[in-house]
């Protein structure tokens, strides 16, 4: 058995998700968890709310709230959508939290004791019009890397270089629009030029990374690592644990992605197992962080520099961050609404569709398109009529002639044979790619299944040859039906919702959750239950109808 940690980034709570967000991070963590629970791993996925930060503090601002507020409400968002789109947590908490701000301040000390973190007077854009220093986000200006004129202060959205607010060409204040100049405030560093070398030396063991995770970080390494400032001139944050900074608080940057470890140390004492925590930072564990690939600094090099002082603590294995989704064709931009909406998908469609086009089509190792058409198209075509209509035909027709038993298998002919030899291989091959955060391969693999085992259906016309041959249709049927539960097993991290209706259609009790990874033939003479369908054909004017919603002031 191996201890699998899953971190998943921590979606700002300052508004709903989006389609982006899933393919990115959350539907990735949510499949390779499931995966690793049937195969009996000891899996613990956490994430929570990011409710600190200039990303909260303007959407109150735009929104007329305090940042309690709009923190605390899409936090309820999100644990409604994780619910209903089937994201499985172990826990998901918020960085509002007193047991996150103990654990951050805890962190802080220990690295301020060991020198990592120092103090020093930095040059920082003020408003004079505004009389206030401005945080990274509440400056724009042209990004220094890529020439991009949107960049913010923290980073460009265009390039995904982190940035300093001062690194801006023509920079302006986002309150008020003017000119801000520059002025020193005292603030906290994180020395992380003391681990440049040893990151280096560690990410350049980590070969299994995806390539253009390790590659990025590899050449922003190799240009050298610049010390951060981690606190910042805002009041809505964590406190900083030093007298005379009453008025800053902790970046929440910093502060967040301690998140990880808090989060399990409030899950053990959830469960009553106050050090249930520590085996999976400080015992063999295999963590991995799913990211998207705007985070890939943050989680390949400022969190592991910050491990590193801590002393004592894993470092990530693996950091298996997502390429973009687009929204037909173009650039996702949450400002223009065009983005797709998980509450409004969740109002109008089945969770599992969505979960299968994103599976199939995962931005993995390059930018990913989602677009209506290809919903509707990979719904009707391989949900409804590859694997629905599947499994469909074969219970019915059990149904009408087996009277819903399973029946008994005569001796397996070679095609037979040769569908249930596929169907083990399946199992391996679904399995070897999610060991490997492959998940298109791995649905892909699963899929390929299903239709081979159409093929053998067509072949074998059990419905043409009933009259004849019944104990060549009984073969046929048993061996379509331990397929489709072979299917069901491999499909489920995928497909939760449709894998757990088709547990129970194929007579199983109890949940397909606590079924474990492997091939599950279905036992001659177990009574199937009454065909319901899996999932339902999709018209095709949704295309134009929802289409025409991106874009829109309001949906
Ligand atoms: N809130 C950040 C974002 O949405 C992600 C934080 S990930 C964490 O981009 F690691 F810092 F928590
Ligand atoms: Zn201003």
């Amino acid at each position: 058995m191996e201890r699998i940690l899953i971190c998943v980034a921590w979606p700002y709570a300052n508004g709903p998700l989006h389609l982006g967000h899933i393919a990115g991070a959350y539907l990735p963590a949510d499949i390779f968890a499931r995966y690793h629970r049937a195969k009996g791993n000891e899996v613990l996925m956490v994430s929570g709310s990011d409710q600190h930060g200039t990303p909260i503090t303007i959407t109150a601002e735009q929104e007329g709230k305090t940042p309690q507020e709009i923190a605390t409400k899409y936090h309820q968002g999100f644990l409604d959508s994780w619910n209903r789109l089937g994201i499985g947590f172990d826990l998901f908490t918020s960085t509002g939290t007193a047991n996150h701000a103990h654990v951050v301040h805890d962190f802080f000390l220990r690295l301020l004791d060991k020198g990592y973190i120092y103090r020093d007077k930095m040059p920082l854009p003020y408003c004079p019009s505004c009389q206030r220093y401005l945080p990274d986000r509440y400056v724009e200006g042209r990004c220094p890397f890529c020439s991009s004129d949107e960049a913010r202060g923290d980073q460009c959205d265009k390039c995904g270089k982190p940035l300093g607010p001062l690194e801006l060409g023509n920079p302006r204040c986002r309150l008020c629009g003017g000119t801000p100049r520059t002025e020193d405030s005292e603030h906290f560093f994180l020395r992380l030029s003391a681990f440049r070398d040893e990151l280096l030396g560690w990410v350049r063991q980590q070969g299994h990374w995806r390539p253009n995770v390790l590659n990025f970080t590899l050449r922003y390494l190799e240009e050298g690592l610049k010390d951060r400032a981690i606190t910042r001139d805002i009041e809505w944050g964590i406190s900083i644990p030093q007298p005379g900074f009453e008025k800053k608080r902790i970046y929440v940057w910093f502060e967040a992605v301690i998140g990880y470890l808090s989060a399990t140390k409030e899950w053990a004492k959830i469960q009553k197992k106050e050090n249930g925590w520590s085996a999976f930072w400080q015992q063999e564990t295999r963590s991995y962080y799913f990211i998207g690939k705007d985070n890939i600094p943050f989680h390949t090099m400022i969190w592991p520099a910050m491990l590193m002082g801590y002393g004592e603590f894993n470092l990530p294995t693996d950091v298996p961050a997502n390429e973009f989704l687009t929204i037909e064709g173009r650039k996702l931009s949450t400002s223009r609404n065009w983005a797709v909406w998980l509450p409004d998908y969740l109002d109008r469609y089945a969770p599992d569709p969505l979960r299968y086009l994103l599976s199939a089509n995962m931005p993995e190792t390059a930018d990913a398109d989602f677009s209506w058409r290809e919903f509707v198209r990979r719904n009707n075509d391989e949900l409804v009529a590859t694997y629905g209509n599947l499994v469909h035909r074969v219970l019915t027709f059990t149904h009408r002639h087996f009277d819903g038993c399973v029946p008994a298998s005569g001796e397996l002919d070679a095609a037979s044979k040769a569908l249930l030899e596929k169907a083990a291989a399946t199992v391996n091959a679904v399995d070897n790619s999610l060991h490997q955060c492959r998940f298109r391969e791995g649905i892909r693999a699963a899929m390929s299944l299903a239709q081979e085992t159409n093929r053998y259906l067509d072949d074998k016309s059990p419905w043409k040859v009933i009259e004849k041959d019944r104990a060549s249709c009984a073969t046929a049927l048993f061996t379509s039906i331990s397929t489709i539960s072979c299917l069901k097993t491999v499909l489920s991290p995928f497909l939760p919702f449709s894998s757990q209706k088709l547990h129970h259609l194929l007579g199983f009790k109890g949940k397909v959750t606590e079924e474990k990874w492997g091939f599950h033939a279905v036992p001659s003479g177990q009574r199937l239950a009454t065909p319901e369908t899996l999932f339902t054909k999709l018209d095709e004017k949704i295309v134009a109808e929802e289409s025409s919603r991106l874009g829109n002031g309001h949906n």
